[in-house]
């Protein structure tokens, strides 16, 4: 009788047990979702999209108004710099990469597997990927974004934009800023 007892108390304990830790897994999940979309990561988000409007808006114009010949400057190579700079500064870290697989220069490239999956999504047809990521302790939203063939002006230097289809991405942003 007693050994039946203390088996049947230990079923309930287990039972108790695995009942708590569903329930605190449950918990968990839905925390981790909650923060995967908490102010701070949406005002991330809204910080990628006003970057990315301005930044784009500007290679355009450069292209547009000071870009007449191959010797010219190149928006992209301003790009470059703009970026390094703002990254070294520490604001945020930004690159510009190629999409295609003949970049004009070969650092300018997808580096790590959130960029290389990254640039397969918007091959895909994403207008628009992100993965969140802790960076040295640090909740850090990182996101990329795509660059079509805005201008017929970019073909003067990128022959091979000219093969690239209707919307088809030929580069893309990669942003990493801080969620706060
Ligand atoms: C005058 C020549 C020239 C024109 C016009 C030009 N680019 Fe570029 N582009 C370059 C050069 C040079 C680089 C390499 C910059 C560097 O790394 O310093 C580059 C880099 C890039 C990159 C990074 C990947 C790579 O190929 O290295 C992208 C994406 C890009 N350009 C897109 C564009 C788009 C879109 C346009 C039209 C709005 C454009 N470019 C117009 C010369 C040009």
């Amino acid at each position: 009788m007693k050994r039946i007892l203390f088996g049947l108390g230990l079923s309930i304990l287990a039972t108790v047990t695995i009942l708590a830790y569903s329930l605190r897994s449950d918990a968990q999940a839905q925390s981790s979702d909650a923060a995967a979309n908490s102010p701070a990561v949406q005002r991330a988000r809204k910080t990628v999209k006003m970057l990315d409007d301005i930044y784009k808006t500007a290679v355009v114009l450069i292209t547009d108004k000071y870009v007449h010949n191959e010797d010219d400057f190149p928006a992209g190579s301003a790009a470059v710099a703009l970026f390094d700079a703002i990254s070294k500064k520490g604001w945020h870290k930004v690159r510009l990469i190629d999409a295609t697989g003949e970049p004009y220069e070969a650092k300018n490239v997808a580096q790590d597997e959130f960029e290389k999956e990254g640039i397969r999504q918007l091959k895909s047809g994403k207008d628009y990927y992100e993965q969140q990521v802790t960076i040295d302790g640090k909740p850090m939203l990182r996101a990329i974004t795509p660059i079509p063939v805005v201008m017929q002006k970019c073909v003067m230097c990128h022959e091979h934009y000219a093969d690239a289809k209707e919307g088809e991405p030929i580069g893309a942003i990669s942003y990493t800023l801080t969620i706060e």
